[in-house]
């Protein structure tokens, strides 16, 4: 599985030129470092939130601080303007606490001087935590408390996908690995007895395996013994990255990557809504598992350009996709789709300024920046954009796809293949025949939380100060979804 045409080198990180513009961007990140997926709950833990807050504090030097290297065009630097920006996680609490401390290092408090209002009658209210600022997060549907789970395609809610990954458990690769790998896991057996059973230590748990003992080699853990040592290690993880490579894409079955191509649905739409916003919309922050970024590294031909795409990242890793110009832009002009051409980015671990993104090219093209059309084009090869589609794609034909199925013109017949144990190709979006008729699009599979529209609106009205002392208390009474996800956990 590994590699066979390992060619070309990522593209150096270009330097800015003077003359380009970026106009937006959408950055993509996992989470910081957290407790274990065998020792549920899993949490973020002090480091993890260092990690991400760091890593935001990159991101808020190189968009958004009035000196960033790449400021976004015309983006507020210190008080959030709630328009220009989107940030949305899954219902989980690791990936929503990542968020919110990523959040942090993109906009953090203002102090006295900024964050304070004056009333009509006078007085002068502050924001609590030295001006503290609000950023609404938005729940996405796939992948709800994935950091608890060992099973990640669960979380897609996607049959065919789930379908396609339990091959792998059959595929020729598995079997002989599992086979030929046992005697190394019997010899680390006695580091993780107690988490797992002498059954369970074999590779068909590769993942959660390793992710035990890679917590435990950063944290004084009481949950393993000694840790194997430094080589095992190293093949216990090369192992757990096999095994998940191999559940998140396969070049044949490309719907085993569903949660790839939603996220290249949501990465189209995020940029495009900069685009035909004419860049009221500037920048989208999304948090989710290591998962979608394998399968998108597969669907996306990234593994052709390095080997290391067929790693699990680093926890904090992002991937960046910048919208960007060399046309002149003013406040009154905005770029032709022509002149507007996307540059993808990507780092393992925690950005910093002494650690930052590298640029690659997407889809073979061995070009960077892609001009936008192409990009679009390219990512529209796997893209999974609609309800119908994802219907389709997926095999399922009950519930909120039943519905899909009858809007469209009662064609019910491709929904039979739910039973053919073979996955339907992942279908494009936007093609023939699908119609602003289907309900409810996928899409973005973002789902607004209605408290969050409507605080949003209120912020958006009545400024951030004075809407965060209703948070506050609303929050210790009612748990708002921003803060607290813990009841699905
Ligand atoms: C975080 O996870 C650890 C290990 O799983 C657990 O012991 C601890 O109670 C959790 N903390 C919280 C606040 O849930
Ligand atoms: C001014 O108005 C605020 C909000 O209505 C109130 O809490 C505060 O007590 C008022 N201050 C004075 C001096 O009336
Ligand atoms: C799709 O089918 C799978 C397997 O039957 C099921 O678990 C999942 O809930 C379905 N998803 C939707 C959105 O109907
Ligand atoms: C990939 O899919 C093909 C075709 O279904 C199958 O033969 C092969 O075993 C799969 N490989 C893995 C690693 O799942
Ligand atoms: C597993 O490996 C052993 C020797 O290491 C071999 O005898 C056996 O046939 C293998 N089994 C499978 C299913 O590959
Ligand atoms: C785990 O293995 C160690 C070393 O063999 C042993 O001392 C310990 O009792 C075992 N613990 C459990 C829970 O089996
Ligand atoms: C690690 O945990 C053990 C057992 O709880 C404790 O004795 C030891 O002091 C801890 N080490 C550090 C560096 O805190
Ligand atoms: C961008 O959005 C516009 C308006 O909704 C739509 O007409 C167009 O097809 C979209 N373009 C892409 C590439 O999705
Ligand atoms: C990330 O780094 C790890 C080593 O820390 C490596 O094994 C893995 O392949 C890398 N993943 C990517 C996508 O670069
Ligand atoms: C803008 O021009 C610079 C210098 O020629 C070039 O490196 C960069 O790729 C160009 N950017 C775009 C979006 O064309
Ligand atoms: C990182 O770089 C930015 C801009 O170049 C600078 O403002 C910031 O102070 C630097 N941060 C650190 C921690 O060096
Ligand atoms: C990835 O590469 C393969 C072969 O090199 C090509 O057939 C496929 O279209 C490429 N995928 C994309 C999304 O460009």
């Amino acid at each position: 599985m590994r590699c066979t045409t390992c060619l070309v080198a990522a593209l150096a990180v270009s330097l800015v030129s003077a003359q380009e513009t970026v106009l937006g961007a959408y950055i993509f990140s996992r989470h910081g470092d957290r407790t274990a997926k065998s020792t549920p709950p899993a949490n973020l833990t002090e480091l993890g939130y260092e990690e991400v807050f760091t890593s935001g504090t990159y991101f808020r030097n190189r968009y958004i601080a009035s000196g960033a290297t790449n400021r976004i065009l015309g983006i507020n630097s210190d008080i959030v303007k709630l328009s220009q920006i989107t940030a949305s996680a899954p219902v989980d609490n690791v990936l929503q606490s990542s968020a919110l401390g990523f959040l942090q290092g993109l906009y953090p408090p203002v102090g006295t001087q900024l964050g304070t209002n004056t009333l009509r009658n006078g007085t002068q209210v502050q924001a609590p935590l030295s001006g503290y600022q609000l950023i609404p997060l938005q729940t996405v549907e796939t992948g709800a408390n994935s950091e608890n789970s060992a099973w990640l395609q669960g979380s897609t809610n996607c049959a065919n996908a789930q379908i396609s990954s339990n091959n792998y458990f059959t595929s020729t690769e598995y079997m002989s690995t599992l086979n030929n790998t046992q005697a190394l896991y019997n010899r680390i057996y006695s580091d993780v007895n107690k988490t797992f059973a002498q059954s369970q230590t074999s590779y068909k748990n590769a993942y959660t395996i390793w992710d035990l003992l890679n917590v435990a080699s950063i944290h004084n853990s009481t949950a393993t013994a000694p840790l194997p040592s430094d080589d095992d290690f190293d093949q216990l993880r090369y192992l757990a990255f096999q095994h998940e490579f191999g559940l998140a894409y396969n070049n044949s079955e490309p719907i085993r990557a569903i949660t790839g191509s939603i996220i290249a649905a949501e990465v189209i739409e995020g940029l495009n809504t900069t685009i035909t916003s004419k860049g009221k919309s500037k920048l989208n922050v999304q948090f989710g598992a290591y998962a979608g970024m394998l399968s998108f590294f597969g669907l996306a031909n990234l593994t052709n350009v390095n080997n290391d795409f067929y790693g699990v990242p680093d926890y904090a890793s992002t991937l960046t996709w910048e919208l960007v110009t060399n046309a002149t832009v003013t406040s009154t002009s905005w770029p032709s789709n022509d002149q507007i051409y996307v540059r993808f980015l990507f780092h393992n671990g925690t950005t910093s300024n002494t650690s930052q993104p590298v640029e690659y090219p997407l889809f073979n093209s061995n070009r960077s920046p892609l001009p936008w059309t192409d990009f679009v084009n390219g990512m529209n090869k796997f893209a999974i954009s609609d309800q119908r589609s994802w219907c389709n794609a997926c095999g399922n034909s009950t519930g909120v796809c039943s519905e899909a199925y009858l809007t469209a013109n009662g064609d019910g017949s491709s929904s039979s293949n739910t039973a053919n144990g073979s996955p339907a190709p992942s279908s494009t979006s936007g093609s023939g025949g699908i119609s602003k008729a289907v309900a409810g699009v996928i899409g973005a599979m973002v789902t607004l939380a209605v408290i969050l529209l409507i605080e949003g609106a209120i912020v958006l009205l009545g400024g951030f100060r004075l809407v965060s002392k209703k948070r506050l208390t609303g929050s210790q009474s009612s748990g708002s979804t921003v803060q607290t996800s813990s009841g699905k956990a």
